[in-house]
């Protein structure tokens, strides 16, 4: 998503409530205005000011309070998106038949944003009837359902109607109202970082999360595009296919395996995207057994050898109008020098553009944030961005459509 949208979340009262914060909070990141309606029985699960904290706005969740300003029409009219997590059974019921006896109930009736709910709720409820209805019956106005998922409800029991997980509630949320301008085109991103063996217990790795090229990947599929994620060792939960659209994902750890999933997917991809931190060499051999101090003694000598280049290779295969992006993370920080770097790096790599970010001991790697130039294969500029890595994973989008 590109633009700064005002997002309505509406909190229901369910144990799930807590977890909305992780909703709010992962909107503002990416830059959007949140005003946050609350039921008087979702404030029972979760605190006003946690709520206020992490939104940046004050809570609303009277009917009774700012009647001046015409507060139960004002907030929905004024919504580009509205998002509803938990919704509960009772107040999809509410939905389904249109009430407003509650300010969320005044603000989605007063809307015309497009509607998501993420329904968290028990077994029993999410398949009676009566809910099974009011769903469908939403459902058929256009309004999008994230989840339920399966797992632990609270309480002792587990099953389906678990709420989904803040991220891919959000990575739905925004797909609904992004800019469908990559339908049609296949892209392949990579993301995380390779792992070498040494033995079966150890590895040579690198920092890299994985979050910049996910946050790719959920932005492409928002936008249209056929996306195949390849993920490396990500340090935090792969968005899951099921409840985002468009989207594939499959693991790889070394950098054969990689280079082996990314060469096979590069085949039919428009768009070839190598956001992932690659080892450049790995031990010329691999330890059958856990290495041991008493066979070794004070030191211990790795011979290392080079790994392929996949990038490079990618460039190579390249076919008629199929674009190549690849990623240079540097510890230069003088821009002059990472901009000489980054030149050299493109024309190496044959890559159409080159995604240029400064890393270090506490930059880049792992962190929400990123700063990004990126130059095409004459070394201009052709974008900067710093931001979200949502918002940055956009900016690069855009140099696409
Ligand atoms: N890359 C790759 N295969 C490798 C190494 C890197 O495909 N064996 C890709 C990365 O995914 C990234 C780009 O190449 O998109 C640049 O990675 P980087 O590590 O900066 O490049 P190197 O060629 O390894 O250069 P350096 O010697 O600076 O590490």
């Amino acid at each position: 998503m590109s633009d700064r949208l005002n997002v309505v979340v509406g909190i229901t009262g369910g144990i799930a409530a807590y977890k909305a914060v992780g909703v709010i909070r992962l909107l503002v990141l990416a830059g959007h205005d949140v005003q946050v309606v609350a039921t008087d029985a979702a404030l029972r699960f979760v605190g006003k000011p946690t709520l206020e904290a992490i939104s940046r706005n004050p809570v609303h969740s009277d009917l009774y309070e700012g009647v001046s300003e015409v507060r139960h029409v004002a907030i929905g009219q004024a919504a580009d998106l509205i998002v509803v997590a938990p919704a509960t059974a009772n107040t999809i019921a509410k939905l389904a038949a249109g009430l407003a006896d509650d300010l969320l109930g005044n603000t989605i009736l007063a809307s015309r944003a497009p509607l998501v709910l993420a329904p968290a709720m028990h077994t029993e409820m999410w398949q009676n009837p009566a809910t099974v209805a009011n769903i469908a019956e939403l459902r058929e106005r256009g309004v999008t359902i994230v989840g339920p998922g399966s797992g632990q409800l609270t309480g002792t029991d587990s099953g389906l109607g678990r709420m989904v997980e803040p991220d891919e509630i959000v990575a739905a949320a925004l797909a609904v109202v992004a800019p469908k301008d990559l339908v049609g085109k296949r892209i392949v991103i990579t993301a995380g970082g390779t792992r070498e063996p040494l033995d079966p217990v150890r590895f040579i790795g690198n920092r890299s999360s994985g979050k910049q090229g996910i946050a790719i990947a959920l932005d492409a599929a928002a936008r249209g595009a056929e996306v195949v994620l390849i993920g490396a060792n990500l340090e935090i939960a792969a968005p899951a296919s099921t409840t985002i659209q468009h989207l594939t994902v499959s693991h790889v750890s070394t950098t054969s395996e990689l280079e082996a999933a990314t060469m096979a997917a590069a085949v039919d991809a428009d768009v070839v995207i190598m956001a992932a931190a690659v080892a450049d060499y790995r031990p010329q051999s691999v330890a059958e057994n856990k290495i041991k101090k008493e066979t070794q003694g004070d030191r211990l000598t790795l011979e290392l050898v080079r790994n392929p280049d996949i990038l490079r290779q990618l460039s190579e295969a390249r076919r008629d109008g199929q674009i190549i992006i690849g990623f240079a993370a540097e510890t230069e920080t003088n821009r002059e020098k990472l901009l000489e770097t980054g030149r050299a790096k493109v024309v190496r790599k044959g890559a159409d553009f080159l995604v240029l970010n400064t890393v270090g001991w506490t930059e880049g790697f792992a962190t929400e944030t990123n700063s990004i130039i990126v130059i095409n294969t004459a070394g201009d500029i052709v974008s900067e961005a710093t931001g979200s890595k949502s918002s940055v994973a956009a900016r690069i989008l855009d140099l696409l459509s």
